[in-house]
């Protein structure tokens, strides 16, 4: 049976890459995007190319939509095998914690923490009832406790946001471990996107491989990690 993927922020950037590849694994792909024409335009360029990919509208941090799109999902399909949680946002630049605006730290985390909380709610009971899901949390280097301590103070909040991510899955993953989902957090390295910018040593194939790994893991994976380049990434 043809898998069917979702991914969110699908429009560009390693989560555009991520469509791109699960296509070219077989999937038929959901690419979601906030924005309709940019969506439409991105889904239009893989399905050219020959991939089994359809468009549909998802901002995720607007609660009607991720109502919508789960009950579009199940209708249309009766199952999502995998759940790419890419999108992402990084507001806060170079300032400090006790400089950024209250808002920043507020929009940042509807984003990068919410988000994947509605939409994995969202998807969750659809996954429970066939028994399979590969939920993959696009995460960062940036969000690891580890580095937190002697790191410059830039981006915090986008830093604690990714590290609530990182906690969030860990949580996710094991409630649900019973049920053959597989729930894990991945750094993708410093890529080149409108987010990492030009000088970053990735390119998005790059940035999207361990997506991937985790998206087809057999029964036997691993779930609840963190990881980048297929390893274990330290918490
Ligand atoms: N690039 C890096 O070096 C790097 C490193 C570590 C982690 N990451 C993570 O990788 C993921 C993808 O980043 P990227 O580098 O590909 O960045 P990007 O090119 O800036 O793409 C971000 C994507 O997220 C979408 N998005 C933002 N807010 C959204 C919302 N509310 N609802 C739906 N989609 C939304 C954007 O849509 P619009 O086009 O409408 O803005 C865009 O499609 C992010 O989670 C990021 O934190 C990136």
């Amino acid at each position: 049976m043809q898998k069917i993927a979702l991914v969110t922020g699908g429009n560009r950037g390693i989560g555009f890459e991520t469509c791109r590849q699960l296509g070219h694994k077989g999937f038929s792909v959901i690419l979601t995007s906030r924005d309709k024409a940019l969506g439409e335009e991105a889904a239009a360029e893989l399905a050219q190319a020959g991939l089994e990919v359809a468009y549909h509208l998802l901002d995720v941090t607007n609660r009607d939509q991720v109502s919508r799109i789960s009950t579009f999902v199940e209708k249309e399909y009766g199952r999502l095998d995998v759940l790419v949680n890419n999108a992402g946002v990084s507001l806060d630049g170079d300032k400090g914690v006790f400089e950024v605006e209250q808002m920043v730290f507020e929009e940042t985390f509807d984003v990068n923490l919410y988000g994947v909380l509605r939409v994995a709610r969202a998807f969750i009971p659809l996954m429970i009832k066939n028994n399979y899901g590969r939920v993959v949390n696009v995460s960062s280097s940036a969000g690891s406790l580890k580095a937190m301590g002697t790191a410059a103070g830039a981006w915090p909040a986008y830093r604690t946001s990714k590290a609530a991510l990182n906690a969030l899955t860990r949580v996710m993953a094991s409630k649900v471990k019973e049920h053959n989902i597989k729930i894990n957090a991945v750094a993708p390295g410093w890529v080149r996107t409108r987010m990492g910018g030009p000088s970053a040593p990735r390119d998005v194939a790059k940035g999207a491989e361990t997506i991937l790994w985790l998206a087809t893991l057999p029964a036997s994976g691993p779930t609840g990690g963190f990881f980048k380049d297929r390893k274990r990434h330290p918490w």
